[in-house]
């Protein structure tokens, strides 16, 4: 296993690994067709067995809060981590972050951010990898039997069918008999200590 710059013949194995990696997450419908790309630079590797794609990272960043969420300085948001589910827990995951992180220090980056759904699995992959919770708020699906008659289109002639919101608010109780609802968790790890805690 090999882990490497990403190359855009990678293509259709990049989409295949992060699509059956985040099969067993539940980010499992958010598919993606095509490798994603940003507009500011950003640290993309995969790793690769026997010519396979068996895991990616996807780092973009930049200064303050362009890409991150929080914080100052240089900070990199990362996108997409995944590991093919015939590859988990070989490791892969922390060679590839820890591959990231080698080249953001390079870069002069201060610390990644990431944001993940709770799946307590993947939560606990991020807290052993040192990143701490450091923010959350609630992503909600609304089937048609689950919408609110408040809840309408001011278009005329479209009506609301299945509906996804951003909840940030403090009554998600309100919400508590829809099927899907997630807490949405912002990690974070400094790579480089914040000079007020060094
Ligand atoms: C999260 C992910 C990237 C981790 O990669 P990985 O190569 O499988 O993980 P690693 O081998 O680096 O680390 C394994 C450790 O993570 C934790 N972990 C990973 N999967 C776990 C699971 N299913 N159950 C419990 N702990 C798990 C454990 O601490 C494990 O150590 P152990 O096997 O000694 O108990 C990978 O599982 C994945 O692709 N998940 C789906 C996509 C996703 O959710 N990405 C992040 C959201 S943005």
């Amino acid at each position: 296993m090999i882990i490497r710059d990403y190359n855009h013949r990678d293509e259709t194995g990049w989409v295949r690994c992060r699509a059956l990696a985040f099969l067993q997450t539940a980010y499992f419908d958010n598919v993606l067709t095509k490798k994603e790309h940003y507009q500011n630079p950003s640290i993309e590797l995969v790793a690769e067995h026997d010519g396979q794609i068996v895991g990616l990272i996807d780092v973009e960043y930049a200064e303050e809060q362009t890409v991150c969420s929080r914080g100052e300085g240089l900070g990199g948001m990362i996108w997409h981590i995944a590991v093919h589910p015939d590859f988990y827990r070989q490791g892969i995951g922390q060679q590839l972050l820890v591959a990231a992180e080698n080249r953001a220090k390079k870069l002069g980056l201060n610390r990644l951010e990431a944001w993940t759904r709770n799946d307590l699995w993947v939560q606990k992959w991020y807290k052993r990898m040192q990143f701490n919770i450091v923010d959350s708020y609630y992503h909600v699906y609304f089937e048609e039997d689950e919408l609110h008659p408040n809840y309408k289109s001011s278009i005329p002639d479209l009506y609301l069918v299945n509906t996804f919101a951003h909840y940030v608010g403090k009554n998600i109780e309100q919400f508590k008999d829809n099927k899907r609802i997630y807490e949405c968790v912002c990690f974070e790890k400094f790579i480089f200590l914040p000079l007020n805690n060094s």
